[in-house]
């Protein structure tokens, strides 16, 4: 999605633009650009590209020199990728660089137009709202930007200037993401965190309207009727380093190293003597035993979390759990309300389906929770109440980390729930979190003796164009993510099947040589697992069994074995996650794609 920087103060401004841009290219991005008072005007650099591009043609056309500016990486929305569909986009005296979408800006545009505001040079919505504001400025930018937001439609976050205002930054933001950094002498504008973390660690949160005047090196806040904010400054946990590749040569594959600490970061402080306890979240076992249904709402590898939340639960709580895509969920008119709990799971806290079914879910009686990563998004400010993960950022557009520690709360969650409905008595549950409490350290063990065997298999896949991960249970649930994490990143069309669903067409699609991985850490189901290796083995298959260090699975059952620590069975997704995500980053290695930042994908989808 889009990313916005902005600067004021004594460095060089387009320098700092362009290092908090790449702090942002996580996000995915098509083009990008930049606007800086040089002597007093507002001048204009843009590229489709990367933001070497951008670089490349300042070196060529000359590079904007000044200490005041806004930037911007454009996730293409509205228009296709090009120099002009790139923002900053400008009206006479206004310009401005746009996270989100105006859903309205055809009816403004036309609004424009039949007042003679004509000269509109890209396809985008983010110009009009440039026009917009430039239409209602008479020299109060206060007044233009109220009017502005009184008559725009749809999620945004807007980084202004104005020309005849030099040397100043205004910023506003409705639903999109946007943080402001103040550091000694000098203030910014981003859209998240990392990008200032260069310079400072201190910033301010942005809420819905609020306007952010940047100027003289500090940050000012107001309503849209201009009555002065105060508001608390921040200070961010997460340093540079741990927004950097720390000597990996990939954000992927740092980020799977990262997810023992990241268990651990997130599990302990939510342990009080041996159980676990939710209460600092908002979670009592009051709240708990009130609850009759589960509904677990989220996107991509987010949902996947759920769909192994929903076995757990279920099992060990015996309260129904449905799991359901955001996108879908939204739209179905959903039966829920009185002691409902509907939990949404996000890393990002900013995934726009996923926002939108907390807002509907609020207007009813059910009770909202969110397990989120990023502090402070939207999706944690705005449900009752919220889990945070503690995976620190996530850059690489395949979620792993983020994922793992999904997980872990799932367990968390389901553990206290189980006992506080009186499903499981204290030993058990006691049993059940020490189990989890144990995890960061196998997790660390499985990385270290599976990624040999992850690496060579990965050079068996290279050449398909397809495959299958099939299992059964919690193997099941596993295998949508181990599968989404391949296609996303190795571009290898991949489904997940439930094992015993082949028979009934899937297992026509076997050829001589297709891979089909499968997941097989549930004992009680093992059995027939393996009867269905053993079916597409004898049509061709080439096969990959994921299975614990004791499973009774001969040598000769499959192609390739990969043999992970043997723990409790209801806990084994977090160990089994280990080798699909490193399967699917080897192969992306392997075929020379960019594995961080796969293509057509963002890291943070803000629209629907
Ligand atoms: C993860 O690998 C994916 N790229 C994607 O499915 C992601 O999990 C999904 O977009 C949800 O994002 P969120 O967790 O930030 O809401």
């Amino acid at each position: 999605m889009c990313g916005i920087v902005g600067y004021v103060g004594p460095r060089d401004c387009t320098d700092v633009l362009i290092s908090a841009l790449a702090k942002l290219e996580y996000r995915g991005y098509d083009s990008a650009g930049i606007a800086v008072f040089e002597n007093g005007k507002i001048e204009v650099a843009k590229s489709k590209g990367r933001l070497s591009d951008l670089v490349e043609k300042m070196e060529k056309e000359g590079k904007p020199q000044g200490h005041a500016g806004i930037g911007h990486t454009r996730w293409a929305t509205h228009g296709e990728p090009s120099d002009i569909n790139s923002h900053p986009h400008s009206g006479r005296r206004v310009t401005i660089v746009h996270n989100g979408i105006i859903e309205n800006y055809k009816q403004i545009k036309q609004f424009l137009i039949d007042n003679e505001r004509t000269e509109f040079l890209s396809d985008t919505d983010t110009e009009v709202v440039a026009q917009l504001l430039d239409f209602y400025y008479n020299g109060d930018p206060i007044r233009a930007i109220r009017r502005t937001l009184h008559e725009v439609r749809g999620s945004f976050a807007l980084g202004i200037v104005f020309a005849d205002r030099p040397e100043t930054i205004y910023a506003v933001r409705r639903e999109s993401p946007l943080i402001v950094g103040q550091g000694k002498g000098e203030a910014f504008i981003a859209s998240d965190v990392p990008a200032i973390l260069k310079y400072t660690k201190d910033y301010y949160l942005l809420e819905h309207n609020e306007i952010v005047i940047l100027k003289n090196g500090s940050a000012s806040f107001c309503t849209m009727h201009g009555r002065v904010i105060d508001k608390e400054l921040k200070t961010a946990d997460w340093d540079e380093d741990s927004a950097e590749k720390g000597g990996y040569p990939h954000f992927m594959i740092k980020e799977i190293h990262e997810q023992p600490t990241a268990v651990k970061m997130t599990v302990t402080p939510r342990i009080e003597d041996g159980l676990p306890d939710l209460s600092e979240c908002g979670i009592t076992p009051e709240t708990l035993k009130d609850i009759n249904n589960v509904f677990i709402v989220a996107c991509g590898t987010a949902m996947h979390a759920g769909m192994v939340g929903k076995y757990v639960i279920e099992k060990l709580a015996r309260v129904s759990v449905t799991v359901d895509i955001a996108s879908e969920f939204r739209y179905r008119n959903p039966l829920i309300g009185k002691g409902d709990l509907v939990i949404i799971i996000s890393q990002s806290g900013e995934t726009a389906d996923s926002k939108a079914v907390l807002r509907l879910v609020k207007e009813t009686e059910a009770k909202t929770l969110a397990i989120v990563n990023v502090k402070g998004s939207s999706i944690a400010r705005e449900a009752d109440m919220v889990i945070y993960t503690h995976a620190g950022p996530e850059i690489a557009v395949a979620s792993t980390k983020a994922y793992m520690v999904q997980l872990a709360v799932m367990y968390l969650f389901a553990f206290e729930l189980a006992y506080a409905k009186g499903r499981i008595d204290e030993a058990k549950c006691r049993d059940l979190t020490d189990q989890l409490i144990k995890m960061p350290a196998i997790i660390e063990k499985t990385v270290n003796s599976v990624v040999d065997d992850c690496q060579y298999i990965s050079t068996k896949l290279i050449s398909t164009s397809s495959l299958l991960y099939i299992g059964r249970g919690l193997d099941y649930a596993l295998s949508m993510e181990g599968s989404l994490k391949l296609k996303e990143i190795s571009y290898i069309h991949s489904e997940s099947y439930a094992a015993g669903e082949l028979k009934h067409g899937t297992i026509s699609l076997i050829t001589e040589g297709m891979p089909v991985i499968a997941v097989a850490t549930q004992n009680t189901l093992l059995e027939k697992t393996i009867s269905n290796i053993e079916e597409v083995k004898a049509r061709g298959a080439m096969t990959v069994v994921i299975c614990d260090e004791e499973a009774d699975i001969g040598e000769e059952a499959a192609d390739y074995l990969i043999r992970i620590p043997k723990i409790a069975e209801m806990l084994m997704p977090m160990v089994a996650t280990v080798p699909m995500q490193l399967l699917a980053y080897y192969t992306s290695v392997n075929k020379g794609n960019d594995v961080d930042r796969p293509r057509n994908l963002a890291k943070s989808v803000t629209v629907e």
